[in-house]
């Protein structure tokens, strides 16, 4: 019997199992995702790290019922607060979309409309799922864009997006995506564009909000020292499998799968200032020609024979889960 940690009694806002999208196209089927476990909980931030391609932006998509032709799920669960939404309705879907499950786009253009006032969508936003006064809903506009560190929210609301910078759109996109309080916020790279300060100040914010109200969140990224400094938990992700998650400490602390290892190696620090940085050798492979077996073996210097064959998730040290024949055991120095 394992020791079970005690948030884990309460239903997960999010509980994902074997989840597998897949895209036929005419080159061949590519299994965009393929067997992903996730589990978030509520008040709780999940960091999805992977290179790019490996298949994050298709998890999150997959999650909000957003995945179109050629793709679609052909295998798995995704259950939000216990309900499964593979198969749901789009009816369902839309629901849910923007009112409990928001998402945010690395592009804060995929969520404003350059040609409406931000006042205005944001009331739009919220007259789609929720019958209040425009007074009300404009009061919620304004709240949403302090809680995100806007200065004289007041103003912003009367602008139009292009009169704002980089940054201040992103931060107004965030706002939309709380508007309705959400229970689960997907990010998906929405600060990768910013500049390191602002970088550092919506994370801040963020991570901050989900304290308070509870909303559980998926933050998507590539860049794993982004994610440590703001997730409870990481999920790393390779070729479209969750190679190793755990606890953001015992992840970056003691990473048990060679390629969590070579991310953390590369990250700059003041120990390596100066120096070269370790690259992890070759190249990420295409999603078309997988190797057999583990997806990672031709880049690993731990690889032998087993590998060919797929490990499956087993539990490793401090309650992780890792799919590797060969999990490493020392810690980073
Ligand atoms: N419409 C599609 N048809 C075929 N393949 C697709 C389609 N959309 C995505 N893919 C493939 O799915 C894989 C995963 O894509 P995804 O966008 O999830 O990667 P990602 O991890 O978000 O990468 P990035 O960091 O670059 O955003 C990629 O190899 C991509 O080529
Ligand atoms: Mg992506």
């Amino acid at each position: 019997m394992t020791m079970e940690p005690k948030m884990s009694n309460a239903t997960p806002v999010l509980e994902v199992q074997g989840l597998q999208t897949h895209f036929f196209t005419h080159g061949g089927v590519v299994k965009a995702v393929d067997g992903v476990d996730l589990k978030v909980h509520a008040g709780e931030i999940l960091g999805l790290v992977g290179e790019s391609g490996s298949g994050k932006s298709i998890t999150g998509f997959s999650v909000i019922g957003l995945i179109d032709a050629p793709g679609r799920i052909a295998g798995g669960s995704i259950r939000y607060l216990g309900e499964e939404l593979v198969g749901a309705t789009e009816q369902r879907l839309q629901k849910l979309r923007g009112k409990e499950i928001a998402m945010i786009f690395q592009d804060p253009m995929m969520t404003l409309n350059p040609v409406l006032r931000v006042d205005t969508q944001m009331v739009e936003a919220i007259h789609a799922h929720e019958k209040v006064s425009a007074k009300a809903a404009l009061a919620r506009a304004r709240d949403a864009l302090a809680m995100v560190g806007i200065p004289s929210p007041e103003e912003r609301l009367q602008t139009y997006p292009h009169q704002l910078s980089g940054g201040m759109r992103q931060r107004v996109a965030i706002a939309i995506a709380l508007l309705n309080r959400p229970k689960l916020i997907i990010a998906d790279e929405p600060t990768t564009a910013l500049d390191v300060t602002i970088q550092a100040q919506i994370l801040y914010e963020v991570q901050k909000l989900c304290r308070e109200t509870g909303t559980a969140m998926i933050w998507i990224t590539h860049d794993l020292a982004v994610v440590s400094g703001l997730a409870d938990r990481i999920a790393v992700m390779y070729a479209g499998r969750i190679v190793e998650s755990g606890a953001t400490a015992d992840v970056i602390r003691a990473p048990s799968h060679p390629y969590t290892r070579g991310l953390i190696d590369s990250i700059p620090t003041r120990a390596t200032h100066g120096t070269l940085l370790r690259q992890i050798p070759g190249m990420t492979p295409s999603l078309l020609h997988l190797p057999q077996g583990c997806a990672f073996r031709p880049r690993c210097s731990h690889a032998t024979d087993t590998c060919l064959a797929v490990p499956q998730p087993e539990p490793a040290a401090f309650g992780k889960t890792v799919r590797c024949w060969h999990q490493l055991t020392a810690v980073v120095a």
